[in-house]
């Protein structure tokens, strides 16, 4: 499967990191030149030269040679949408590029945006506009992807996308015409899939594995911090959501050891894992062994799901739980003054969920019950039986390997807990359409990422080619 796909042209960005820590419009400077002086003239005997032979072809070895290309790390901030409902963070596509906010998606492996032909469906402004892109290229081939809260379709594009610091020429994308009704949130315009490209439904090379797999980044991993706003009652719409990292691992935002397990028998799709243990108030519910216990670790997805005897299970330890029905059929209530604490081990140690988290909504307006995070789904082929959302990952820091593949959990540090419910300033990755018209004569000095950069991108391009 890899073999026939189309090799992405992969170039690190010269930005430095400062700038990187804050999305923010990608706008090219104003083409930059380096004026040239001649050199005195140069006289060497022939030890000299021989000398100087060796350390040329030397340094050009060093420099080309696949074990020394450039590494480098870059962070994206997140965005917590809605209450925890949803993390998403920033793209930015085309030449010039336009950044848009997507959704982080460890649970898929596509990446789409919505277009500026899409329908109604799309929440309207900053979509994508082909035309507008210098680079774009049309593949005509259909997109259509479908998630367990909905789908997207529309054509395969290709265009240079950029992330935290990094660009991938090349990078195969959907450009989305139409999708299933209230998928996209304002101001969110797409989906970046960061699972594995066996489970792409283009089939293209998702942007971090490119990356991953080129061996552009210092450590071949993603980290990521979510933060918690559920329980705040003034919290508003947009909160700061925490961060991604690619290349590295903050370890500023956690405490103690990164737990690492790998994905059972190498089948690197989802972020799988097995969940060998899983405690209620303390009390173990048992759970099958193996592939009945895996769980994808999903960013992308709210809440917890699981099969019905695993659910079932969790709730026959919480008193006064009761199955809910009509829209709510597979969740169940519980009286909300109980602080239900869910434990789980993916083999290593146990991760707490606070019961913040398991705590998701009231039943109604003046209600003492309130519906619990964890829900029952049908099991399904080829879908893993236990969907490990956001409730959980709120309560670690979290660590997505290349290699070996496989996840990672650690406590989160005293300074990532103190930025849940707090006050602060919500990240602007949004930059909407107006930054599409921003052209090289309009850019302020204050943007690092100049032509000069595209220059020598496009220079890498070439030699990877040849
Ligand atoms: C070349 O120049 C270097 C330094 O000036 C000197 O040490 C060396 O002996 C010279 N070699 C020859 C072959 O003349
Ligand atoms: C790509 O080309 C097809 C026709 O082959 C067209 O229907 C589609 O709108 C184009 N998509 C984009 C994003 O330009
Ligand atoms: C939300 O829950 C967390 C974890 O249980 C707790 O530390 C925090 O104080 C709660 N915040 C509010 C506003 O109740
Ligand atoms: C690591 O996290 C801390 C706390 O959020 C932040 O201040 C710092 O900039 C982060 N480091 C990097 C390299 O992003």
């Amino acid at each position: 499967m890899l073999s026939s796909m189309p090799f992405a042209l992969i170039v690190l960005l010269s930005i430095p990191l400062e700038t990187l820590a804050v999305p923010r419009p990608l706008i090219p400077a104003a083409g930059q030149s380096v004026p040239l002086k001649r050199k005195a003239q140069v006289t060497r005997n022939e030890s000299e030269w021989a000398e100087w032979a060796k350390s040329q072809r030397d340094a050009v070895m060093a420099k080309y040679s696949p074990q020394r290309k450039k590494r480098s790390t870059g962070v994206n901030l997140i965005v917590n949408q809605g209450l925890d409902s949803s993390f998403y963070g920033s793209v930015a596509v085309g030449t010039p590029p336009v950044a848009f906010d997507v959704i982080l998606d460890t649970g898929s492996a596509d990446l789409w945006i919505a277009d500026t032909h899409c329908d109604s469906t799309c929440a309207g402004t900053g979509n994508f506009d082909p035309s507008k892109s210098s680079s774009f290229q049309n593949l005509s081939k259909v997109f259509d992807v479908t998630y367990g809260s909905g789908e997207a379709m529309g054509t395969l594009g290709q265009d240079v996308v950029q992330m935290a610091g990094f660009s991938v020429q090349k990078q195969q994308f959907g450009a989305v015409t139409a999708t299933s009704s209230n998928f996209l949130q304002n101001p969110v315009t797409g989906l970046i899939g960061l699972a594995w490209q066996s489970l792409a439904a283009s089939g293209a090379m998702p942007f971090w594995q490119a990356l991953a797999s080129g061996g552009y980044w210092d450590s071949p991993l993603m980290g990521f911090q979510l933060t918690r706003f559920l329980n705040d009652s003034s919290a508003g719409n947009l909160e700061p959501g925490g961060s991604l990292s690619m290349g590295f691992v903050n370890e500023s935002l956690y405490t103690g050891t990164i737990d690492y397990q790998n994905i059972p028998n190498g089948q690197a799709s989802y972020w799988l894992q097995a969940i060998t243990a899983l405690t209620v108030q303390g009390k173990s519910i048992s759970l099958p062994s193996g592939a009945a216990s895996y769980a994808a670790i999903d960013t992308g997805t709210t809440l917890v799901a699981g099969p019905s005897s695993g659910i079932q299970a969790i709730y026959a330890q919480i008193p006064g739980s009761h199955p809910g029905s009509g829209q709510w059929e597979g969740f169940y209530s519980y009286p909300c003054n109980a602080d239900v604490v869910v434990e789980i081990s993916f083999g290593g140690p146990s991760w707490s969920i606070s019961p913040a988290d398991f705590q998701f909504t009231a039943t109604g307006p003046s209600s003492t019950d309130c519906y619990g995070a964890f829900y029952e789904i049908p099991t399904a082929e080829g879908s893993p039986p236990w969907i490990v959302g956001d409730t959980f990952l709120k309560n670690v820091y979290s660590v997505f390997r290349y290699d070996p593949p496989s996840v990672g959990f650690a406590a989160l540090s005293e300074t990532a807990l103190a930025m849940n419910g707090a006050n602060a300033v919500v990240p602007t990755p949004t930059i909407g359409a107006d930054t599409a018209i921003v052209t090289a004569n309009s850019a302020t000095p204050a943007h690092t990422l100049g032509h000069l950069t595209l220059v020598i991108s496009a220079i890498f391009g070439l030699l990877f080619l040849l």
